[in-house]
C-alpha cells in the first residue's frame, strides 16, 4: 500500500481525479490511500488566515509560515517516515525516474501553496522542492496531483497490464514510446504502416524501436 497525504487549502480540487479512472481503481483496490491535510485548520487566528503581504512590498499574498508548518508537523507526527515535497516553480523538474523513487519510499506527502508562494522560512521544514515545469501555475495543486496520478499509476497492480508500464515513454532513460494505432485502418485517408498489420512481431519491433529513437532525437532537438 502506497501512503500520500496531502497538505493544501483546497482538498475539494483532488475529487473529481481521484475518483476517475486509474486513481480510482487504485484507491478502491487498497493499492493507494490519499489523505488531505487542511492547512486552514491549523491557522492560529480567529480569522484563520492563512496568508499575509510580502515584507519589503509588492503585489499578491504570501503563505505564512505558521499553520503550513504545523499542517507539515502533522503530517510527520501520522507518518514519521513520510517524505514531505513542496510543490513550486523553483525547484528541481519531476522526472520519470522521480516517479519511480516516491514508488520505492511507499509513502508521500505533498505540499500546495496557493497565491505568491510560500514564505521562504518553510523551506527548512520540507525535504524537497519540486516542479512540475517551467510556468507557473495558480497554486501547486494541479502538480500535486500530476505527480500522484504518475507514481500510483507505477505501483504493481494498478495498471491492466503489468507491461503497460515498463513500455511506456521514459522507462528507459530518455527513450520515448513508439507511435501506436487502432482501427479504423484508414482514417480520413491516413493508412495504419502497413508492417503493423504484417503479423511478423519481429518486423513489428524492430520497427517500433526505430521509431521510438526517431522520435526521441527529434523531440530532444538533437535531429
Ligand atoms: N506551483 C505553481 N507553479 C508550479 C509549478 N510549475 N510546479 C510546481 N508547483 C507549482
Amino acid at each position: 500500500m502506497f501512503y500520500a497525504q496531502i497538505l493544501t487549502l483546497f482538498p475539494e480540487f483532488f475529487t473529481s481525479p481521484l475518483s476517475c479512472s486509474i486513481p480510482k481503481r487504485a484507491i478502491d483496490g487498497g493499492m493507494v490511500s490519499v489523505d488531505c491535510i487542511q492547512i486552514r485548520d491549523f491557522a492560529l487566528d480567529k480569522h484563520h488566515k492563512v496568508d499575509d503581504s510580502p515584507y519589503g512590498g509588492g503585489p499578491g499574498m504570501v503563505m505564512k509560515p505558521e499553520p503550513v508548518v504545523a499542517a507539515i508537523r502533522e503530517a510527520r507526527q501520522r507518518h514519521p517516515d513520510t517524505h514531505v515535497v513542496m510543490l513550486t516553480p523553483s525547484g528541481t523538474h519531476f522526472t520519470q525516474d522521480r516517479a519511480l523513487e516516491y514508488v520505492d519510499r511507499g509513502h508521500l506527502t505533498l505540499l500546495c501553496g496557493r497565491y505568491e508562494g510560500f514564505d521562504e522560512r518553510i523551506c527548512d521544514y520540507v525535504d524537497e522542492q519540486l516542479s512540475l515545469g517551467d510556468y507557473v501555475l495558480s497554486g501547486g495543486e494541479p502538480a500535486a496531483m500530476c505527480v500522484l496520478d504518475a507514481v500510483v499509476r507505477l505501483l504493481p497492480g494498478v495498471l491492466g497490464s503489468p507491461e503497460s508500464a515498463v513500455l511506456d515513454s521514459f522507462s528507459e532513460e530518455g527513450i520515448l514510446d513508439w507511435p501506436h494505432y487502432t482501427r479504423p485502418e484508414v482514417f480520413e485517408g491516413k493508412r495504419v504502416p502497413g508492417i503493423l498489420l504484417s503479423g511478423d512481431h519481429a518486423a513489428i519491433d524492430a520497427w517500433r524501436r526505430v521509431q521510438s529513437g526517431e522520435r526521441s532525437m527529434e523531440r530532444s532537438g538533437k535531429k
